[in-house]
This record gives structure tokens, sequence and C-alpha cells, in this order.
């Protein structure tokens, strides 16, 4: 029988940039819903070394896939300038994602560009951690000084199991000792939660991490993208993550470090640090979400889970100037409605949407 092929990148080149709607085109935005925009995720590569079952099964990213050809790929100077004018509309903070950044070459001179070009923005990166160790000193000395790490267990054969590239969890623990110890701290580490999967886990990562001073965020399993065979039973709601933990270690609710931040935090009772969830699929975040995403192929998206992106690539490798790209954000930004896990549901589920690896976590 002929293998079905899910789409994984958009079917268009990107959506055509929208008309401004109101000035001005520079300064903070706001919204359809009243919503700014703090947070710039860009991914720097479609690829991954990895093929976790919840974002790249292998199955659909197997050896015929097509990943982009370098052509197609934002250069850093052109990453750089993109993130400049982003900054004009006042953004606080940019998160390098993919695919696996660590992947890109010369992940480290694009670090060194943007924490010159933008000293204040608070500058992170996510990655699977497998080339984190050979990579956290030349990051730190380019100006990195925080990384989040994936790890869904502590169990080398469910962690296995889960990256389907056979990569041990010790390899990655490493890594975080080391990122830690080279001063990219405090290092956050995200574990997505599969009930069924790797939920016998929770109590041992938030035990193993406890005390140490990093911080595990337990994410609900999402419907990003269209190839995860995402169901609602393999979810483990948040709260019974915190239940579960609760049983062990008493802890509180911490208030947020900043309006809108994705992670609802909480506090061991005995001073063992802290720990966050995740909630988007049962509490959701849409009326505070403040986040952009650049794609690996310079479009905008304006939620993790929209078909597609606008086409800035056209813009920047067309001629357009700084106030042209200025104004296409805030054309889009003012018009954006975007509140797709307030209103998830299972047809939403298998709804065509873009890749996670493609616009990055
Ligand atoms: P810091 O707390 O500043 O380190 O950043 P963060 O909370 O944004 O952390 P991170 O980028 O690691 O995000 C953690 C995970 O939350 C991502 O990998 C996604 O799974 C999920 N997430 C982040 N942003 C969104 C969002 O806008 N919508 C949804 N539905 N999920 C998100
Ligand atoms: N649900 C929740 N989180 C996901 N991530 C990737 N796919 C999913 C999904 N389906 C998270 C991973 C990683 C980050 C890049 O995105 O945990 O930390
Ligand atoms: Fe790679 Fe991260 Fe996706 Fe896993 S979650 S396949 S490590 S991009
Ligand atoms: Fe933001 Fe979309 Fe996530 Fe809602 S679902 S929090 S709008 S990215």
């Amino acid at each position: 029988m002929p293998k079905t092929v899910i789409p994984v990148a958009p079917a268009r080149r990107g959506l055509a940039i929208p008309a401004l709607s109101r000035d001005p085109s520079s300064g903070p935005l706001a919204d359809t819903r009243g919503r700014g925009l703090r947070d710039l995720r860009i991914s720097v590569t479609d690829r991954c070394n990895f093929r976790c079952t919840y974002c790249m099964p292998r199955d659909v990213f197997d050896e015929n896939h097509e990943f982009l050809p370098h052509a197609e790929l934002l250069t850093f100077e052109e990453i750089v300038r993109v993130a400049r004018v982003f900054r004009g509309h006042g953004i606080a903070k940019i998160r390098l994602t993919g695919g696996e950044p660590l992947l890109r070459r010369g992940i480290e001179d694009l670090v060194a560009m943007l924490s010159q070009a933008l000293p204040d923005v608070d500058l992170t990166l996510t990655t699977n951690g497998s080339a984190l160790k050979q990579k956290a000193r030349a990051l730190y000395a380019s100006g990195l000084r925080r990384v989040t790490v994936s790890l869904d267990s502590l169990d080398d054969a469910t962690f296995r199991a889960m990256n389907d590239a056979d990569f041990p969890v010790a390899k990655v623990l490493e890594a975080i000792d080391v990122a830690a110890a080279e001063g990219l701290a405090p290092v956050k580490i995200n574990m997505v939660v599969k009930r069924g999967t790797n939920d016998h886990q929770v109590v041992d990562m938030a035990r193993r991490f406890r005390g140490s001073g990093h911080i595990v965020r337990f994410i609900e399993f999402m419907d990003v993208g269209a190839t995860n065979g995402w169901k609602m039973d393999d979810v483990l709601p948040s709260a019974e993550v915190v239940r579960r933990i609760g049983e062990t270690f008493p802890c509180e609710p911490v208030n947020p470090n900043h309006f809108g931040e994705v992670a609802r935090r909480w506090r061991y009772k005995d001073g063992g640090g802290e720990f966050g969830i995740i909630s988007s699929v049962t509490q959701a975040f849409c009326s505070s979400c403040n986040r952009a995403r650049l794609s690996t192929d310079g479009s905008l998206y304006t939620c993790l889970f929209a078909p597609e992106g606008y086409d800035l690539k056209s813009i920047i490798r067309g001629g357009g100037s700084d106030e042209d790209l200025s104004r296409a954000i805030a054309a889009v930004w003012q018009r954006r409605e975007d509140r797709y896990s307030e209103i998830r549901t299972a047809e939403t589920a298998r709804l065509r949407k873009v890749e996670m690896s493609f616009i990055g976590g």
C-alpha cells in the first residue's frame, strides 16, 4: 500500500502581509485581544538528530523526508536584522529553537551576534542536550547565560524509546551538569509527560532535580503538528502532576516571574527549590500569550498551532527596508486573534498545522 504523505511544512510559501490597521508601526504593539509582544522564538534549523515520538515520529521524518535546503534558511545576518526590528517593538526575550539548534553550524556565532546587537534582551536556547557538553563553553563565551534542556525520563529504556535515536539518559545528565558548571544557570529541564509512556517518571524527575538548582518543567503532551497521533487520553493533566509530587514532597504555588509566563511555578516547602507545570491542554494560557515565532525559512507565526505563517523573507530578500519589516510585523500582530488552546477539540487536533520542529517549541 502506498504510504500516506503527511505535509510537515506549510502548503504555501507564506501568507501575504496584511495592511497596517493602525499606527504606530514601531514601538509596543497590541493584538485584537490586547496582548503585547514580549517573546520572540527563532527556529534556526528544521533538523534534529532525535526522533521524539511526540514531535518528529520516525515513520514521517524518515530518510525520504526533505528538510529545507540551506538557501531557504535565514542567514545569521538576516536573523539578527529581524531580531533588531522586533526589539524595536519592545521584545524582552529571544529563544533559539529548532529542530535541534546546536545542529546549526556556527550557532555560537549567531549567539555572539545577537548578544552583541541586543545586550539587554534575555537570550536563551532550547536543546536536546546531545551536543551541549561540547558546546556549553563556547555558548557561554558568546554571551548565552541560560539554557533549557529537554529530558523526558531518567529511565534509560523509556528515554531511548521516546527519543527513538537510542540516545542515553546519562549523556544528557552530564551535559546538564557541564552547562551549569560553565555558567548557563539555572538550567531548565523540559519533560513532556505522556500518560502510559513516561508518567511513572514524574516523581523520580522531581526527586532527581530537587536541591540541584535546576528547574524541571512538566509539560502536557500537545497536539502540535499533525503527525504525532495525539489523543486526549495520552495527556496527564498538570493538576495530577502536582498531586503526585505533592504526595511525596509538599509544595506550594509561587507568583510568576513576569506577566504571561508559560510555566506555573511551584516550590518545595522544605526549600528544595522549584518546578514548573506547562498546562496548554487543561489550563490554556492564550489570554496572556505574548509570543511570536520566526520559522527557519523566515515566516512569522503568531501561534504554535497555526497552519501557516506570514512571509517575512520576501521582504528581507526583496530589498525591503527595516521600516518595511517593522510595519509588516506590526500589521500582522495588530490583526492577531489566535487562541488555539482555548478552543481545542478532538476535531481541531486533527487539522493541518505546522510541525513544531519547523517553527520551534
Ligand atoms: P522561560 O521560562 O523563560 O525559560 O521560557 P519558556 O517557559 O517559554 O520555556 P520554553 O521555551 O522551554 O517552553 C516550554 C514549553 O512550553 C515549550 O517547549 C512548549 O512545549 C510550551 N510552550 C511554550 N510557549 C507556548 C505557547 O505559546 N503555547 C503553547 N501552547 N505552548 C507553549
Ligand atoms: N507536546 C508538548 N511539548 C512538546 N515539545 C515538542 N513536542 C511537544 C508536544 N507534542 C517540546 C519538547 C521540547 C521543546 C522543543 O518542545 O519538550 O522541550
Ligand atoms: Fe528533536 Fe526536540 Fe523534537 Fe525531540 S522534541 S525531535 S529533540 S526537536
Ligand atoms: Fe499562544 Fe497559540 Fe499557545 Fe495559545 S495556543 S498560548 S495563542 S501559541
